[in-house]
């Protein structure tokens, strides 16, 4: 599909990345190379980081429409560490808060001549509309999409489990929480099924299911024990109270924790050397345990680390389209 009659298109002609609005649409070969590139990017936690020119005289523009600590600030320093100049708009503070639409607030720095906005959004639809209507030599990169979309994290994750796996082939990998809302619930499933043949189980209360249209392949299920029982990889997610309108319906913190919550007794039906996600941010003693967000098989911090290396791969491989 060709960039020129469909803007929204992230791959180019020519194979170079345009945009990155879901891992859908991306080949095998194409994530293994961005994952092999963020490899290229990680040096470890006390050395100085990697650092590259690549996006000199490039200018990213950080528009977070909803919260974030992680991938906001992995963002600026993956942008930072490939020499961008980067602004971090302060949208509480920004003119929209005066009525100016979205659009005219792309207009209004693409004219500061951003050549890359990384857009975290509560609607459904954003990113895609952005790359609609900016200047065709600009990217978009999303960085969460309601309900639908984290491609970022997707990469992340499957970057951490590859790194302690040494596989994206053949693993049993388990999902618990709100799947229902869950964006990186989607990007992951999307990834695992792009890369190999992995079984995916996602777990979830009564109410917080997913829908399995979205989840080809995906066993959904409320049995977390039988979910949990020989997993590679169990991940816990947050309970997205955010999306949620009917907040009364919803379990108590602690009668979610006894029900679902990732313990150390729950993680013992793992294999022994499974491994514990969690995208973050975490709710200690809901979603997952202290001792277990905190223990060996824990490789939460590993995720943050990989975030910033994910990252420099995405825009420095963005870079490279429009270059071209
Ligand atoms: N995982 C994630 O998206 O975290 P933030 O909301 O802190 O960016």
């Amino acid at each position: 599909m060709s960039n020129t009659d469909n803007r929204t298109a992230q791959v180019d002609e020519t194979g170079k990345l345009r945009h990155l609005l879901r891992l859908d649409g991306l080949s095998r070969e194409f994530i293994t190379a961005l994952l092999d590139r963020a490899e290229s990017f990680q040096t470890r936690v006390g050395e100085p980081p990697a650092r590259d020119d690549a996006l000199k005289g490039r200018t990213v523009a950080n528009l977070f429409f909803e919260p974030s600590t992680r991938t906001r600030a992995s963002f600026e320093l993956a942008a930072k560490r490939l020499s961008a100049d980067v602004l971090n708009l302060d949208v509480n503070m920004s003119s929209r808060t005066k009525g100016e639409s979205l659009l005219d607030t792309i207009y209004t720095l693409q004219a500061m001549q951003v050549d890359i906005f990384v857009v975290r959004d509560a609607s459904a639809g954003i990113p895609a509309y952005i790359t609609q209507n900016a200047e065709p030599h600009v990217s978009v990169l999303n960085a969460g999409e309601s309900d639908i979309s984290h491609p970022t994290q997707g990469l992340l994750d499957l970057m951490t489990i590859r790194e302690a796996k040494g596989t994206l082939d053949g693993l049993t990998v388990t999902v618990i929480g709100d799947i229902a809302h869950s964006r990186v619930a989607r990007s992951i499933s999307e990834g695992l099924r792009i890369m190999g043949n992995n079984e995916l189980r996602l777990v979830s209360p009564t109410g917080l299911n997913g829908d399995s249209e979205l989840y080809p392949g995906a066993q959904l299920t409320s049995d977390l024990d039988g979910a949990i029982e020989g997993a590679d990889v169990v991940m816990a997610l947050r309970i997205q109270k955010e999306r949620i309108k009917e907040k009364s319906s919803l379990m108590t913190s602690m009668e979610y924790h006894q029900q679902f919550g990732l313990t150390e007794e729950r993680l013992a039906l793992a294999k022994p050397d499974a491994i514990v996600m969690h995208p973050g941010p975490m709710n200690r003693d809901v979603e997952i345990s202290g001792p277990v967000a905190d223990g060996p098989q824990s490789v939460v911090t590993q995720q943050v680390h990989n975030g910033v290396a994910v990252r420099m791969a995405v825009l420095a491989a963005v870079n490279e389209a429009r270059s071209t």
